[in-house]
């Protein structure tokens, strides 16, 4: 196959606060493939909360290629595991074109669903919402259920994976158009814009009886209101604290409630979705079949073209995004 030009995405600038468009620099690399070559077409890539703290702590690293989530199809490869028009799941994304030996890559087998779906509902943060309300949570049906950063794309799942078992839920989000989705699309019992009220009183307002399972996505505030309304026996399963995340070193503002974690003997946990690889099949199962039910619901924020990565990854951290932050990279031809 002849020479091919790739645009991507490079840091270029530690961000201080908020990451500008000006941290990051568009270049073109390019790419010589040789026989043994897997040569991906990426056409579309994921922009996630947790590389923004990776900005400022050295783990994304200056003038190199960023990473991150991506699908592509492969165009050119002499492999029969990824044979041509196959595919392709891998942690090159901020890139038009990738080329792989194939170690990094994990073949999708499509149902019904669309593509994309592998980027969020049915991939990481689907199995992250999975994995982290009913293993780390210790979901019973019935419970009381709180859930931050609601309508985005790993608490969206988590309201309706609650919903499902039976359960009574509380959301909390940034904008009144969020509220409405989550109440009349997702099913939500109580949702809120945490920007214009007080996150306590809600809470009392939507779950009097107080809180069973706080599913943390937030941080600072959220959890100082809801630490204060736990029930004996709560769980808080520790998913992320985005609020946090543009200050240094991602500290978070302080809480002052967590004396009720003893007399209420309530566990906080944090986790990591790759504890939950193991039930991978399970979680692809109950999910498809939700999906069928009508029972599991999702929203996309598509940006488009591989110039417009650093303004997704800005717009989720200011919450431009109802479901899943994507970037159309290219079309699938
Ligand atoms: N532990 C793990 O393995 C794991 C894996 C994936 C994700 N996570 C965590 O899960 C959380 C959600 O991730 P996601 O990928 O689903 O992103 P997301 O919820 O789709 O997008 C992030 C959302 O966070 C909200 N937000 C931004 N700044 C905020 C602030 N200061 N206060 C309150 N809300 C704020 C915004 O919505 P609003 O309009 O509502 O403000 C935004 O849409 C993040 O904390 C992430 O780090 C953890």
């Amino acid at each position: 196959m002849s020479e091919i030009v790739s645009r991507e995405i490079q840091l270029t600038t530690r961000p201080n606060g908020l990451p500008e468009t000006s941290d990051f620099t568009l270049i073109e690399n390019t790419l010589n493939p040789t026989a043994s070559d897997i040569v991906v077409k990426n056409l579309y890539m994921s922009v996630d909360p947790a590389m923004r703290p990776a900005l400022s702590n050295g783990q994304t690293k200056l003038d190199e290629t960023m990473q991150g989530g991506a699908i592509g199809k492969v165009i050119a490869s002499a492999s029969t595991e990824f044979p041509e028009g196959s595919y392709v799941i891998h942690r090159a994304g901020f890139r038009e074109y990738y080329l792989s030996d194939g170690s990094d890559l994990n073949l999708i087998t499509l149902e019904d669903e669309s593509i994309t779906t592998h980027l969020h509902i049915l991939g990481g943060t689907g199995l992250t919402a999975y994995g982290g309300l009913l293993v780390t949570g210790q979901l019973a049906e019935g419970e009381n259920v709180f859930v931050s950063a609601a309508a985005g794309a790993v608490g969206s799942v988590v309201c309706q994976i609650a919903k499902i078992k039976g359960c009574r839920v509380a959301a909390s989000c940034g904008s009144d158009e969020k509220v409405a989705y989550l109440k009349n699309e997702l099913g939500v019992d109580h949702a809120f814009n945490y920007k214009t009220s007080s996150i306590s009183r809600e809470l009392h307002a939507g779950l009097p009886d107080g809180i069973d399972v706080y599913f943390e996505n937030v941080g600072g505030a959220h959890l100082d209101a809801a630490c204060g309304q736990m029930r004996p026996l709560g769980r808080i399963p520790v998913c992320g604290m985005i609020s946090a995340y543009n200050n240094k070193g991602a500290r978070s503002e302080g809480v002052t409630t967590l004396s009720n974690l003893i007399y209420n003997r309530v566990t906080m946990k944090g986790f990591v979705v790759y504890e939950f690889n193991h039930m991978r099949e399970q979680f692809l199962t109950d999910m498809r079949s939700w999906m069928k039910q009508g029972k599991m619901k999702y929203e996309e924020t598509i940006m488009d073209g591989i110039e417009n990565a650093p303004a997704a990854l800005i717009g989720l951290l200011q919450g431009q995004n109802t479901g899943k932050m994507l970037v159309k990279l290219a079309d699938d031809d």
